[in-house]
């Protein structure tokens, strides 16, 4: 197993740590396990001067899978955005064609009361959102701060999708949908844009292909009211790379804290690109209080998608799961009776209950 390790900026580099620790627990001697870790983000600016050196983009290329804490630094607030931090990860998505974001939403029953919505709203969310992540208005040209005639500045940037690239991740919401409840709903903009007319044209000619899928379409603002008034609804949700960023963070609230929020950027084949939704989180960086969650069940998914472990990722998803379940919690998703505690502590609570488990089963087969 060859994995690139990408901690970039801020708490990304607290919450991956956590991840390696859950990774090497859960995977054990069994099969030999490589680990590279690389410079992204603001980190990789100071040093190399670029938000993604050359040398990264090898190693994450060399490997099977990569696991990436996040990138964004505080400075990026005062230069261009292709000049910032974020900007390191935004290249590395597209360099390497992962294309296809999920962005699973799923609440674990003992984070109920974490939710700031009503229990009976989230109890039983489980859904899918897969965002486009290499077009849109991040990619599209022209795009810049020019000066006009008038000698005013007009900012531009470009909404652009092909058919083909809204045919491919058609065909991963499509896809997912199939494995799961069979219900893809397309979330676009086109009674105002162009683009997303023809967003809306390709997905229902790829729609053909699946007719066991219901397809249902939504406008974005719509979208957004639906996931925060019904989101039970929802199956699989399919959108462009700027609508999915927004709608993903707002459905992170359904799961009770962005802090719980996986995520895997696949391509053509199955190398991913595993990182946590929530960015780097600058003001709480480096105090040991950041929700290592995410960062680990994203760990799960490379499990799942990138080696076929199916087993492994279950006992890490039961892991977080049990953690849960005897009251450990970060402060993000703090309740009253429950024991907080920081980052390191709540990976060694994961780790345990890997440990516990693996435990219990050799017992269980002797
Ligand atoms: C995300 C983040 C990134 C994005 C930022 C850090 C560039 O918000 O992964 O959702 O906009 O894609
Ligand atoms: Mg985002």
């Amino acid at each position: 197993m060859k994995i690139a390790v990408l901690p970039g900026d801020g708490i990304g580099k607290e919450v991956t740590a956590q991840a390696v620790k859950a990774l090497r627990a859960v995977v054990g001697n069994a099969i030999p396990m490589e680990m590279t870790e690389a410079a992204i983000g603001g980190a990789a600016l100071d040093t190399v001067g670029t938000a993604l050196p050359e040398e990264t983009v090898e190693i994450a290329r060399k490997a099977d899978a990569i696991l990436l804490g996040g990138t964004g630094v505080p400075e990026d607030e005062h230069r261009p955005p292709k000049d910032g931090a974020g900007n390191g990860l935004l290249r590395l998505r597209k360099a390497l064609g992962l294309y296809a974001n999920f962005r699973p939403v799923t609440l674990f029953p003992e984070l109920l009361s974490a939710s700031t919505l009503k229990p009976e709203v989230v109890d039983g969310v489980d859904l899918l959102i897969i965002r486009e992540l290499n077009g849109d208005l991040y990619f599209g040209e022209p795009r810049g701060i020019f000066k006009g005639d008038d000698g005013k500045r007009y900012g531009i940037n470009t909404m652009h999708y092909s058919e083909g690239e809204i045919e491919r991740i058609a065909h991963s919401g499509f896809q997912a949908a199939m494995r799961r409840n069979r219900k893809l709903c397309s979330v676009d903009k086109s009674n105002v844009l162009e683009t997303m007319m023809l967003w809306r044209e390709v997905v229902i000619e790829v729609g053909k292909q699946y007719p066991e899928v219901e397809l249902s379409h939504l406008y974005v603002d719509a979208a957004s009211m639906v996931l925060i008034r019904n989101p039970k609804q929802f199956d699989v949700i399919v959108t462009g790379n700027v609508f999915g960023d927004i709608l993903s963070d707002a459905a992170a609230m359904l799961a009770g804290s962005i802090g719980m929020l996986p995520s895997a950027s696949l391509g053509a084949n199955n190398k991913g690109l595993y990182e946590p939704v929530h960015g780097t989180a600058p003001d709480i960086a480096g105090k040991d209080i950041a929700n290592p969650l995410a960062a680990i069940l994203s760990a799960a998914m490379m499990l799942r998608h990138s080696f076929g472990m199916e087993e492994h990722a279950a006992r890490v998803e039961n892991a977080v799961r049990s953690v849960l379940r005897d009251g450990f919690r970060t402060a993000d998703i703090r309740e009253p009776g429950c024991t907080t505690v920081g980052t390191v502590a709540m990976g060694d609570e994961v780790v345990k209950a890997l440990l516990r488990e693996a435990t219990q089963a050799t017992v269980a087969a002797s």
